[in-house]
Order: structure tokens, then sequence, then C-alpha cells
């Protein structure tokens, strides 16, 4: 048993469509446990932060548009082996490529639009969950 946390968000076009209680269910259904939870909506700063690691991608302009136009929902799960174990549920980048049973096939719309964010790994993880929750205990 390795227990691990990892930072979800349910991402605005997600939220636009009303589906924050979908992904909770499909998430307490894999047997992730929610630790900390919060709506908020992005400022530019925030959002161009958190995807730094991406600033000179050619889509990230449009990311955080995207991630700013409206409230996001983020929480730090807890489980077995979490960062894979969500990952694999929210499925491929993009949506299209994502197979039957992810969160992304289910609510995602296009590469973009893919309606969850998930950690990559231990150290992403770390960061990202003091990122949303300072002071929050990490382990
Ligand atoms: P995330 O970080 O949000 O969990 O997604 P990911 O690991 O599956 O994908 P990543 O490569 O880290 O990309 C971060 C987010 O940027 C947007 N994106 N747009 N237009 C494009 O080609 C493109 N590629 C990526 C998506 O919202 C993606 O989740
Ligand atoms: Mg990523």
């Amino acid at each position: 048993m390795t227990i691990e946390r990892t930072l979800s968000i349910i991402k605005p076009d997600a939220v636009e469509k009303n589906r924050i209680g979908s992904i909770i269910a499909m998430i307490e259904a894999r047997g992730l446990v929610i630790k900390a939870m919060k709506m908020v909506q992005l400022t530019r700063l925030q959002a161009q932060c958190f995807y730094a690691v991406h600033r000179e991608r050619p889509f990230f302009a449009e990311l955080v548009n995207f991630m700013t136009r409206s409230p996001i929902v983020v929480m730090c799960l807890e489980g077995d082996n979490a960062i894979l174990k969500y990952r694999e549920l929210m499925g491929a980048t993009d949506p299209k490529k994502s197979t039957p049973g992810t969160i992304r096939h289910a609510y995602g719309k296009d590469v973009q639009e893919n309606a969850v964010h998930g950690s990559d790994a231990p150290e992403t993880a770390l960061f990202e969950i003091a990122y949303f929750f300072p002071g929050f205990k990490l382990v």
C-alpha cells in the first residue's frame, strides 16, 4: 500500500455543464477520498503560475483564458496509489482518445476543454496541493 495525495481540478467547462456532482461521484466510486475541497475563480496570474510548466507551449494563452473564464472546483484526493489511479480515472488528455469509463470520455469536449486536471507525479502533487491549500497537512 502506498497512500498518496493528489490535486484534482474540475475545470470551468465541467462546472459550466453542471457536472461537479457527477465527477465527484466517479472519484468516490473509484475509492479516492476527498481531504480538502473549495470552489474558486482563478486570476490570470494564478492560472499562469499553476500551469507555468507550459508557458512556452503554443496553447498557453488559450489555456489561461480557459482556466480563468469561470469557477473551478479544487480538491485534494487521497488513496492507495492516488496519483496514477486518478490519472487513469481522468483518461487521455484528448477526450476523443480516452477510454469509456473515464471522466474525460464522459464529460470532456476536446483537447483543451477536457473537464479535469490531475497531478502527474509526487513532486507536482506536493507543489499543486500546497499551491491551493497552503497550510494544509501534505502527508
Ligand atoms: P492536466 O495537466 O490539466 O491534468 O492535463 P494533462 O496532464 O492531461 O495535459 P497537459 O499536457 O499537462 O496539458 C495541460 C492542459 O492544457 C490544455 N491543452 N491544450 N490546445 C492544445 O493542444 C492543448 N493541449 C493541452 C488541456 O486543458 C490540458 O489538460
Ligand atoms: Mg498535466
